[in-house]
């Protein structure tokens, strides 16, 4: 069955570029973020890995740790990622996960039949310290994913999970926050001392509170 947010991340052992993981034990108490390609040495997937590298120190910030998954083998990895260092001018600064028997991938519903019989869609999980799972999205292999918006939502996820509130369409770090519908006004302004403005009773905004 499909994982849905809330749901514990599916522990595994795997073969990576970096070594044989354990997935819970190497996630700790850290953030994390798993991604899967649809294969080795295809364009799209060679700019992804390429971006994602670029951005260590975003995630690094953040505490996130950064896992990719392609259903290829270990040597295919280390043959790839010599391409993705010279045309992406970085270096793959995470590890790969081999998941050549799919073991992965069908743990984390990574293939989707009517799309591709074989090859992994573009499926993110961003799973939190408790090892739940906090955000899941799929793209179709054909589309790159955006990572700046993957760091707006770690950004949305780290505020919610520690403040009582949710952020807007299209925030971005730094502006305004909603106060959750759980909390009444009159808490809200005990709660957040910048103020809270109320736009209707129940769409009550105040500034970013960890700022
Ligand atoms: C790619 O991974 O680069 C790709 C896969 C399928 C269609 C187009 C591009």
């Amino acid at each position: 069955m499909a994982l849905r947010l809330g749901d514990t991340a599916p522990d595994f052992t795997a073969e990576t570029t970096g070594g044989t993981i354990h997935f819970h034990e190497w996630l700790g108490n850290s953030w994390g973020m798993i991604f899967s390609h649809p294969a080795d040495f295809t364009p799209v997937c060679t700019t992804e890995l390429g971006r994602t590298a670029s951005l260590k120190e975003e995630f690094d910030r953040r505490g996130v740790k950064v896992i990719a998954v392609s259903v290829d083998p270990l040597e295919s990895h280390s043959e790839w990622i010599r391409d993705i260092n010279e045309t992406q001018q970085t270096t793959v600064n995470f590890p790969l996960i081999a998941d050549p028997d799919r073991t992965v991938a069908e743990l984390y519903d990574m293939i989707h039949p009517n799309a591709s019989e074989k090859a992994t869609v573009r499926s993110v999980f961003v799973i939190g310290p408790d090892k739940k799972i906090k955000l899941t999205l799929t793209y179709p292999a054909s589309t790159g994913r955006n990572f700046n918006e993957l760091l707006r939502v770690i950004d949305s996820l780290q505020l919610t999970a520690s403040y009582q509130v949710a952020t807007p369409a299209d925030w971005q770090a730094g502006q305004d926050c909603i106060v959750v519908p759980a909390v009444s006004t009159e808490e809200a302004m005990k709660k957040f001392p910048k103020g809270v403005t109320v736009v209707k009773p129940y769409l009550r905004t105040t500034p970013q509170p960890n700022l």
